[in-house]
């Protein structure tokens, strides 16, 4: 038996300025998304925004419901869009960005917090990574704060469970 370690490599933006021009406006595409959740029960906004490669960005935000596991994530809200408007077409980065209702407080429309996809996001973008077989990098961050550079979202989900572990398995 041996011990074996795996680890991830992810940027850190001090402040969206010193994001590249593009992420930046993704970013900022995300940052709009929120306004259009619809979140009563968490009062939680997420808002998600996919580059494609064919220069399309589609947007996405949390829908929940009173039946609340039937509710879903800003981030498969915008995959599951991009991929049925432009299926086929490789989502290069996937920029998220999130609200507290504490944030409404803040000056300047400022975003305390950031957010990372949650596991069942993480298996999704990861299986749009692999068929479309192009990493998808994961922005996310605060608009007061440090934004995260993930390059791809196999690095968050390690021996993630794949279509080849199913083959096998028969
Ligand atoms: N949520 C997202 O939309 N994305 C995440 O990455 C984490 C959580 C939503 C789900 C729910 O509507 C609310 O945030 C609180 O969990």
């Amino acid at each position: 038996m041996k011990k074996e370690r795996i680890e991830i490599d992810y940027l850190i933006a001090d402040s969206i300025n010193e994001l590249e021009d593009a992420d930046r406006q993704l970013f900022e595409e995300a940052v709009k998304a929120l306004e259009t959740a619809y979140a009563p029960y968490s009062e939680f906004n997420v808002g998600a925004a996919v580059a494609l490669e064919n220069g399309e960005i589609v947007r996405g935000s949390n829908q929940e419901n009173i039946a609340y596991p039937s509710g879903l994530c800003a981030e498969r809200v915008a995959i599951f869009a991009a991929a049925s408007q432009y299926p086929g077409v490789p989502i290069h980065t996937l920029a998220i960005a999130a609200r507290h209702r504490k944030d409404l407080e803040l000056e300047n429309n400022a975003l305390s917090g950031h957010v990372t996809p949650c596991g069942a996001c993480r298996q999704v973008i990861m299986e749009y990574e692999r068929l479309l077989e192009h990493p998808i990098r994961i922005l996310t961050g605060a608009t007061a704060g440090r934004i995260y550079i993930i390059e791809n979202a196999e690095s968050l989900l390690p021996l993630v469970f794949y279509s080849e572990s199913l083959i096998k398995g028969r």
